[in-house]
């Protein structure tokens, strides 16, 4: 584990890709990925779902976390315990001692797609941290700063690795960079990440 600035911890290669990869392959069947709205309207270019007690949620009613998936009407698939636990390892080695996440949100990222800057804002408690698994071809994760500008702390992120950003981050703006075009022997040109919180 390194702390690469206050708050912000990688774990290199600390998840097996491929046991992952298979979770999502089975969950997409049932749970398909979907490209949500902004509340003013923009396609979001990431595509995502959700697992756990609630998931994150856009359209043009807001912004929000929903126990009832709106597209299938039924609630999301649980998260896998494997994953509880390996984040909540990470989370305690990182001095988050007590974290028990009940959202993980799966993006999708195709080549040519990135994630505007942003912060993490609609859980109940800042003082949890937020765990990110990546899976699949690389990208540049940015942190900025609590300005939405300026110059960004880059981190490339591959398949396997464990970032947590809590503490003093936790609410710093961060987006993804235009994924470039890539090849990885389990998911092809795609990049995965799921964002495990505690929402609620
Ligand atoms: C996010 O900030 O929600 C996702 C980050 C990532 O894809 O690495
Ligand atoms: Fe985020």
């Amino acid at each position: 584990m390194e702390e690469l600035m206050p708050g912000v911890f990688l774990f290199r290669g600390y998840v097996n890709e491929e046991d992952i990869f298979n979770t999502i392959v089975e969950l997409k069947a049932e749970t398909p990925f979907r490209h949500m709205v902004t509340p003013g309207g923009k396609k979001i270019n990431v595509a995502g779902f959700s697992m756990g007690q609630c998931g994150w949620y856009s359209d043009r009613r807001g912004y929000r976390y929903e126990k009832i998936d709106p597209l299938s009407n039924k609630p999301w698939p649980s998260i896998p315990d494997y994953l509880t636990e390996i984040t909540g390892q990470a989370a305690a080695k990182a001095g988050f001692e007590d974290f028990a996440p009940d959202s993980c949100f799966i993006n999708m990222y195709k080549p040519g797609v990135r994630l505007t800057a942003h912060i993490d804002q609609d859980e109940q408690d800042f003082s949890q941290p937020i765990v990110s698994i990546s899976v699949g071809v690389s990208a540049i994760f940015q942190i900025f700063g609590e300005k939405r500008g300026g110059k960004a702390f880059n981190i490339r992120l591959n398949g396997g690795d464990l970032l947590i950003f809590g503490g003093p981050a936790r609410r710093l703006y961060h987006g993804v960079k235009k994924l470039e075009p890539q090849s990885h022997p389990l998911t092809g040109d795609i990049r995965y990440n799921l964002t495990f919180r505690k929402a609620l």
